[in-house]
């Protein structure tokens, strides 16, 4: 093999490497970068282990307790990198028309000459006296016919220790790839080289990012290159941008999807297992529902997890449709997740996990808001800095405490931790989907749940579904946006296609005999005029996850609302529960007036999304506003 030489530079390709291509395309983001050396990641424990040290050594990591928290890290970022950065996030297809309105679009040219062809070109000596990392992954098990193989090179060690939690990483990824396999190139760069201040002297922070930042996909090159953030989303490439954003336009292609969904299995005291996949924005609960734990009253019941985030969904020969979580960890929202709210959660956190932006304990713990109810008299809060209930209340704003770790705070775990895992949570062959559901975070007008009559009708609800913004992005918090699908930040291609993707894959099972999904939205989140939650939400969601099962098995009754079917009081199981009809009335009642606001709402939206719009939307929206005016 003609192994590529660098000036100064040593490539350090293993022996075993015989992928041309690759080691091409390493060389030449090396020499585009200036790195200091290349490093190839095997993806073992040992490996991992002098990552997580190096780390240490670097002020990035810190060691947690061993006797609390064994082999766990505590990293903070810097107080700009906290979260996506979605006005900073590109889909440069060739057409503007292919990246739609919903997505910030350049010309591909134009964007590649700005981060790595043009003059002042971002990824020129970027990553100049720093190591770069190539991380070699496997989205979905190792060689199976359904997994697809990325590989990032960064310059960020701690990209690279969370990549081997959140992905198959490594030595197996490589072998999948051999001489010629196909693999998306992710190129990510923190933005900032590590050189001499005007002292002589070379300083590095234990975080450094860029505050200029750049997340850019080309979908038809099938390329991703990320600059400036160490972040989350922004940096671990593989999960948001490949597995999202790339792959959605992999299964437009191919006749595919990828979702923004968790999978469970739910097995009921008979010992018949469903599997549900659900979309639910950031934040909004997609990892506690993926590790419910049935209340009181729920004997024999059990859930358990196949993925908590992604789901790629694809039609097999019996008709069906089949999902695989194409992750091998979590990335996961800390603030909120206690014993009650989803002990499962906090199990899986016990040891080799990485915190990132959550609080330290004075005994070397993790804490974060939500984890108790009274919080520690005293912290060092997620920006390091020392923390106490009077400190925060000073700091507050608005009446509210400053909190201890971000809200965006998270833990990277392998799924391997989770005591509920799937068995079939790396089966290459997916599980056979019964029920898709769609839920946002809304605290008026949508109702708790809803069953869709027809596919049409659901994907209508997904389509138009409404949230309210969080933490998991950077800008305004809690305000209501159409977020269809709950991909509108991950969304590969026009939003309107792939609205018509979805009705086409419904026809399909349908033309092929098979059952189709049910389609139901929920609602965890309606407030009341307390301005508290009035659904007690988590383990009590078992209860909305039943009714939908009997749905789908023609037991469970309900009655028609404008827009689908939810059920009355008497169809929901309360043994356990304290919940009067009242409260359900104010959980699943539908407010003309809102609905009439809600659908000025759709109006807008399908306005922007006009173009390729599939004309059952607007038709299934116009016997919407007949029944509401009836
Ligand atoms: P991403 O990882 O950003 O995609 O988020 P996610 O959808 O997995 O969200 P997650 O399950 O981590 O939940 C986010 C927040 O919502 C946490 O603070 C939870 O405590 C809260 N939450 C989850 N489920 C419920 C619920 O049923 N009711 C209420 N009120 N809050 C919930
Ligand atoms: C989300 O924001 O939906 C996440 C976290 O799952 S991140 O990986 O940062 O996108
Ligand atoms: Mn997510």
């Amino acid at each position: 093999m003609n192994r590529p030489v660098l000036e100064g530079l040593r490539m350090n390709v293993p022996a075993d490497v015989k992928h041309q291509r690759l080691v091409e395309w390493v060389a030449q983001i090396a020499a585009l970068t200036e790195a200091a050396d290349v490093y190839w990641c095997d993806g073992s424990a040992a490996e991992y282990d002098r990552l997580c040290q190096q780390l240490v050594d670097a002020g990035t990591l810190m060691r947690l307790n061993p006797e609390l928290r064994p082999n766990c890290f505590l990293a903070r970022s810097d107080a700009s990198d906290v979260a996506r950065v979605e006005d900073r996030t590109f889909i440069c297809s060739e057409k503007k028309d292919d990246a739609g309105p919903t997505n910030n679009w350049m010309a591909p040219d134009e964007m590649r000459a700005l981060l790595a062809t043009g003059d002042k070109a971002l990824f020129k000596g970027a990553m100049k006296g720093r190591r770069m990392y190539v991380v070699p992954f496997s989205m979905g098990p190792l060689g199976s016919h359904i997994s697809h193989i990325g590989v990032e090179l960064t310059d960020s060690p701690y990209v690279a220790v969370s990549m081997r939690v959140m992905t198959r990483m490594g030595r197996g990824a490589l072998e999948v790839l051999g001489e010629t396999g196909s693999f998306v190139p992710c190129v990510h760069t923190v933005g900032a080289p590590l050189v001499a201040g005007p002292d002589g002297n070379v300083r590095d922070v234990p975080w450094p990012c860029n505050p200029t930042k750049y997340i850019v996909h080309y979908p038809e090159a099938r390329e991703i290159w990320s600059y400036g953030s160490g972040y989350g989303g922004n940096a671990l490439l593989g999960k948001k941008c490949f597995a999202l954003r790339i792959a959605s336009t992999m299964g437009r292609d191919q006749g595919w999807l990828a979702e923004h969904m968790l999978i469970l299995g739910v097995t009921n005291p008979a010992g018949k297992k469903y599997h549900v996949a659900a979309a639910f924005p950031s934040a909004c609960g997609k990892t506690n529902f993926s590790m419910l734990v049935p209340p009181e009253g729920y004997p024999g019941w059990k859930v358990t997890t196949v993925g908590d985030d992604i789901a790629w969904i694809k039609p097999h020969d019996d008709g069906r449709l089949y999902a695989i979580n194409p992750e091998a960890g979590y990335f996961g929202v800390a603030p909120g997740t206690n014993e009650h709210t989803n002990p499962n959660c906090l199990a899986s956190l016990k040891s080799d996990t990485i915190f990132t932006n959550v609080a330290l304990t004075d005994d070397g713990d993790v804490w974060w808001e939500g984890l108790t109810e009274t919080p520690p008299a005293h912290l060092i809060d997620w920006q390091g800095r020392d923390w106490t209930p009077a400190i925060a209340k000073q700091a507050g704003v608005n009446g509210k405490p400053s909190p201890a770790a971000h809200p965006n705070s998270r833990f990277t775990v392998a799924a391997t931790n989770n005591p509920v895992l799937d068995a079939q949570w790396d089966d290459p062959e997916g599980v056979a989907i019964d029920a898709f559901v769609f839920g946002g975070r809304r605290s008026t007008t949508v109702p708790l749940v809803t069953e869709a009559r027809t596919w049409a009708e659901g994907v209508y609800m997904a389509a138009t579904m409404g949230s309210e913004t969080t933490a998991a992005a950077a800008g305004q918090q809690g305000v209501v946006r159409r977020d269809p699908f709950a991909m509108l930040p991950f969304m590969g291609y026009n939003m309107s296609d792939y609205f018509q993707h979805w009705l086409d894959l419904g026809g399909q099972v349908a033309a092929k005999g098979a059952k189709l999904p049910g389609i139901f939205c929920v609602n965890w989140f309606r407030k009341g005029a307390d301005g508290k939650f009035v659904w007690p939400g988590y383990g009590e969601n078992m209860r909305v996850l039943e009714w939908m099962l009997g749905r789908l098995e023609g037991t469970a009754g309900g009655a028609d609302n404008v827009f689908g079917t939810s059920p009355r009081y008497e169809d929901l199981r309360w043994e356990g529960l304290a919940f009067t009809r009242e409260q359900f009335h104010s959980v699943i009642g539908i407010d003309k007036d809102a609905w009439q606001q809600e659908l000025q709402l759709h109006t807008e939206l399908f306005k922007q999304l006009e173009y390729h719009l599939p004309a059952e939307l607007p038709a299934t929206k116009a016997r919407i506003e007949e029944r509401l005016a009836g």
